[in-house]
């Protein structure tokens, strides 16, 4: 079965979640239960993960390197486990920090946090991420706010990186007020809520010069340095994908074309900032039929290298593919019903239907644990700046085996800081060698309606 314009709906409806009107599939959704092989049969891209045998095998102990200070270009990091980039929406409406959030950030630097990823800052209005909890900083004029989130962090000693980022075909016109945009239109209808509008040619020089401004920004509020994110399904990371970027121009086609936009964001930012850390997070796979797969990614690596990039964290995934960056043991509809935008105000047909049917049609990626260890790995053998790994890593053995088996050179976590923000001395102190995090990813749906907190798996 195809849609208008010939994708396949097998491949779509188990492989996106971000559809409008879920109940118009449900029937699609009865007849995939009631065929043995239809579910199991996505055909999503799933890479090796032959690696993670080392993982449970390998019986050498490196605890000792996991706890070392080490450099992430001009930056001293106090140990190897970072928390990764986690919007808490902590923002005002307006894009500002709120007090909350450097509370929050206290509790990691207290807790012993090798350094600090902000959730993602928008580099302009309209390309805010997600929601309208989540951050800007796309004028000097909030160079104020932030100082005083760093000057509180650096009291503790610990580093803080600003990940910066565009929404892309992810942005929400109920945000931003303002369509869509993407490298190019896919006219999917299933792909995403609203069919994005593609950027002209002047209105990317603009996003480039929005993201070098923003470094320089980050730089004068007293970020140790910053993260480009370009991951996820957001703009940067829609260029890079072969699926989401399909302009015949200078930025689409060849790999060096979908990767030209963060190239001259590198040669623009470096004329301006000099070696101020420059970092990027980049999803290595991303499932989608004809989308990135990890041997380009390795070659993307070389060319960051290249163009003067300082580390690379490994993702995968985009977000509208609804758990595949952030996995889960099972579809948590009940926190869908209680808090997406989309289905929070459905009707009760769809109530009572969504959690019988998204378990079906959902894509339930796996593993579940250290997803992202193997391409890590591919990665790292290609390029001599560091690398770092996130993705469902949850246990200090694991820890130690990814960095003394120089899988990864750090590892980064989200949501186990969300449950437990002094994992890393818990760890340190082997008062506790597993996060008690268990994956529900109610944490991640919550941020739609307003700050998020570790649920554990229940409604509160
Ligand atoms: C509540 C929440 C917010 C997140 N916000 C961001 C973000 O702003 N930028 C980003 O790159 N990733 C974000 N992520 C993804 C995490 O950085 C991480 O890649 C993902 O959760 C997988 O790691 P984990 O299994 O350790 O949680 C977020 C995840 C969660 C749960």
């Amino acid at each position: 079965m195809k849609t208008k314009d010939g994708k396949s709906i097998r491949n779509n409806l188990q492989c996106t979640f971000s559809r409008r009107d879920f109940i118009k599939y449900s029937s699609v959704a009865a007849a995939a239960a009631a065929m043995p092989g239809f579910v199991t049969g996505c055909a999503t891209f799933k890479p090796r993960q032959d690696c993670l045998t080392q993982l449970a095998f390998a019986e050498t102990r490196h605890r000792d390197l996991v706890f070392a200070s080490a450099k992430i270009g001009s930056i001293d990091v106090r140990n190897h486990i970072l928390r990764s980039a986690t919007t808490l929406g902590l923002a005002e409406t307006n894009g500002r920090p709120k007090k909350e959030l450097t509370d929050a950030y206290v509790e990691l630097c207290e807790g012993g946090v090798g350094a600090i990823i902000t959730g993602a800052l928008g580099v302009q209005k309209n390309g805010r991420l997600g929601t309208s909890y989540t951050f800007l900083f796309h004028h000097d004029d909030y160079i104020p706010d932030y100082r005083s989130v760093t000057d509180r962090v650096h009291a503790y000693n610990t580093p803080i990186i600003a990940q910066i980022g565009h929404g892309g075909r992810q942005t929400r016109r109920a945000v931003t007020g303002e369509a869509t945009v993407a490298p190019s239109p896919i006219t999917d209808p299933y792909y995403n809520e609203e069919t994005p509008r593609e950027l002209t040619e002047l209105e990317i020089r603009e996003v480039i010069q929005n993201f070098i401004d923003t470094i320089v920004r980050s730089q004068k509020a007293g970020f140790d340095g910053v993260q480009l994110h370009a991951a996820h399904g957001y703009l940067l990371s829609g260029f890079l994908s072969p699926a989401t970027n399909q302009r015949t121009d200078q930025w689409g086609g060849s790999t060096e074309n979908r990767f030209r936009i963060i190239r001259e964001i590198f040669l623009g930012a470096r004329k301006k900032v000099g070696d101020y850390p420059i970092l990027i997070k980049i999803s290595a796979y991303d499932h989608q039929s004809d989308g990135l797969r990890v041997p380009e990614s390795v070659q993307i690596a070389a060319m960051l290298e290249e163009a003067g990039c300082d580390a690379i964290e490994v993702s995968c995934g985009i977000g509208a593919d609804g758990f595949s960056t952030i996995r889960v043991p099972e579809i948590p509809s009940e926190a869908v019903l209680a808090y997406s935008f989309r289905y929070k105000d459905s009707n009760p047909i769809v109530k009572t239907l969504l959690p019988v049917f998204a378990p079906l049609i959902v894509n339930r990626h796996e593993p579940l644990f250290n997803y992202n260890v193997c391409a890590a790995q591919e990665i790292k053998k290609q390029v001599s700046i560091p690398v770092i790994v996130v993705g469902g890593i949850r246990t200090l053995p694991d820890i130690e085996q990814i960095i003394g088996n120089r899988m990864a050179d750090f590892v980064a976590m989200g949501r186990p800081f969300i449950i437990e923000p002094d994992i890393v001395n818990r760890f340190k102190e082997e008062s506790q060698t597993a996060s008690s995090c268990i994956n529900c990813g109610y944490c991640l749906l919550a941020i739609e309606a307003g700050g998020t907190k570790c649920f554990y798996g229940e409604i509160s």
